[in-house]
């Protein structure tokens, strides 16, 4: 297992790029499913999660090839309906294979996704739509079988905007004949961008970005070319880097428009923040200021830019607050920042963070994706050496990370245990 080591304190500047997105390219990778001809994908970014979702296809009967973050995807035998425990259980996203293998072969068998250590992390609201669109949905040994003689179109009125829901549902509908509506859908950029590819591939969908999301779908969808969105949470979290330490970093590949309520909060927390065509530009706080969050649905500010947030609060000249309304379990980083010197508590869904001066490099844990991140903000403003554990967590969402820190002059050496 690899860890990270990270000499602090560090000024980082320069440029870098951000890659394209992990959560656009998922559901887009899984869309493949819908068609028998050939897809390709732009701007996938190099991730152990893209590896799954490869693993995923080529087990289902694709061929797929990758390289140059460029996913090609071909059909030449026939499909196994199958998402097997071992490849669901390495990224809950394997979920998003159900909507469209239900909708192309009227049968879909995957192994429900555990709980995960951001919590439980429900299906429920996949599996009512695809009640609603006509499927039977039964459990079995842990897996789930949906089955259907002839799917019909709905209206979906979903209980939470679920990002993921959202996604199954609007593929699931677009190989379904006639008009599905779904109300309450989640609004997030990256369904935004599935909604694009889903036109390409013939389907009508309208009111992507909005709660109500109509989708005509038609009795065969073709194959597609698509350039995915870059990726907001990595801008994001680069964003936060900078305003934490950056003479001036450039972020370049990043849409600002994505970014707004993150934009809004580095500014008052005192970054200098200068967006042009090309790029986002942002110099640190002089003293950063304590500003609070709160977590919600696009356009709310994101839960995967909490943890990163936190790490910069550690630092700030007062008391923040950060209330996490979206996942009932993202505290998991708390410890690991008490650990380096940080002063937090945590109430119910929110923790209260009083800024010390310093933090000092520890051994710590990544014990997901997005804390992984929040300790290597926090890595880069502390005292010394931190060594982070368990970075597998962080290779799933960041695309060479550590050659893009390096290349700002940021002191990080990944060592193998
Ligand atoms: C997606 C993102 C993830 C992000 C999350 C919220 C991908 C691959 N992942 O995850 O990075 O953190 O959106 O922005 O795009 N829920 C239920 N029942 C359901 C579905 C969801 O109760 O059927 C709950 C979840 O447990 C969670 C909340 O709703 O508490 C949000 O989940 P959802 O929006 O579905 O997130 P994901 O699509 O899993």
């Amino acid at each position: 297992m690899d860890s990270f080591i990270i000499e602090g304190p560090s000024t980082i500047e320069g440029e870098v790029r951000v890659s394209g997105s992990k959560n656009s390219s998922l559901p887009i990778l899984f869309a493949t499913v819908l068609t028998d001809e050939e897809c390709i994908i732009e701007d996938v970014p190099d991730l152990s999660d893209i590896k799954t979702t490869y693993d995923l296809l080529s087990y289902c009967g694709k061929s797929c090839f990758f390289g140059f973050n460029r996913f090609e995807v071909r059909e030449s035998k026939k499909i196994i309906t199958e998402a097997p425990y071992d490849l669901v259980r390495k990224m809950r996203a394997s979920v998003l294979i159900a909507g469209p293998m239900l909708s192309r072969f009227k049968h879909a068998k995957f192994s429900l996704p555990g709980g995960c250590a951001i919590g439980v992390r429900p299906i429920d609201i996949h599996l009512d739509g695809f009640k609603k669109l006509g499927a039977e949905v039964n459990l079995d040994s842990g897996y789930v079988i949906l089955k259907a003689k002839k799917l019909k179109p709905a209206v979906i009125n979903l209980r939470f905007q679920s990002v993921g829901a959202t996604e199954n549902l609007m593929m699931a509908a677009s190989l379904i004949e006639g008009i599905t509506i779904i109300k309450n859908a989640a609004k997030e950029p990256e369904i935004s961008d599935l909604s694009s590819v889903l036109n390409k591939m013939g389907a009508s969908v309208e009111g992507a970005g909005t709660e109500l999301i109509r989708i005509k779908g038609v009795k065969k969808l073709s194959g597609f070319k698509h350039k995915v969105i870059p990726d907001r949470i990595e801008a994001g979290t680069f964003l936060i880097l900078a305003a934490a330490c950056a003479k001036k970093l450039a972020v370049k590949n990043a849409f600002a428009g994505h970014l707004g309520i993150l934009i809004d909060k580095l500014k008052k927390s005192g970054a200098k923040i200068d967006i042009s065509d090309e790029s986002i530009m942002v110099s640190k706080a002089k003293k950063i200021k304590p500003v609070n969050i709160k977590t919600q649905v696009y356009p709310g500010y994101p839960t995967d830019l909490q943890a990163q947030w936190m790490a910069y609060m550690c630092l700030s000249s007062g008391r923040s607050i950060i209330e996490e309304n979206i996942f009932e379990n993202r505290f998991m980083h708390v410890g690991e920042f008490i650990r380096m010197g940080a002063s937090i508590s945590i109430k119910h869904n929110s923790a209260y963070v009083n800024g010390v001066n310093k933090l000092i490099g520890a051994t710590v844990m990544a014990s997901d994706l997005r804390a992984g991140a929040g300790l290597i903000i926090a890595a880069a403003l502390a005292n010394g050496s931190t060594k982070i554990r368990r970075i597998y967590h962080i290779d799933r969402g960041y695309e060479k990370i550590e050659q893009k820190l390096l290349s700002l002059g940021l002191k990080i050496k990944r060592v193998e245990e």
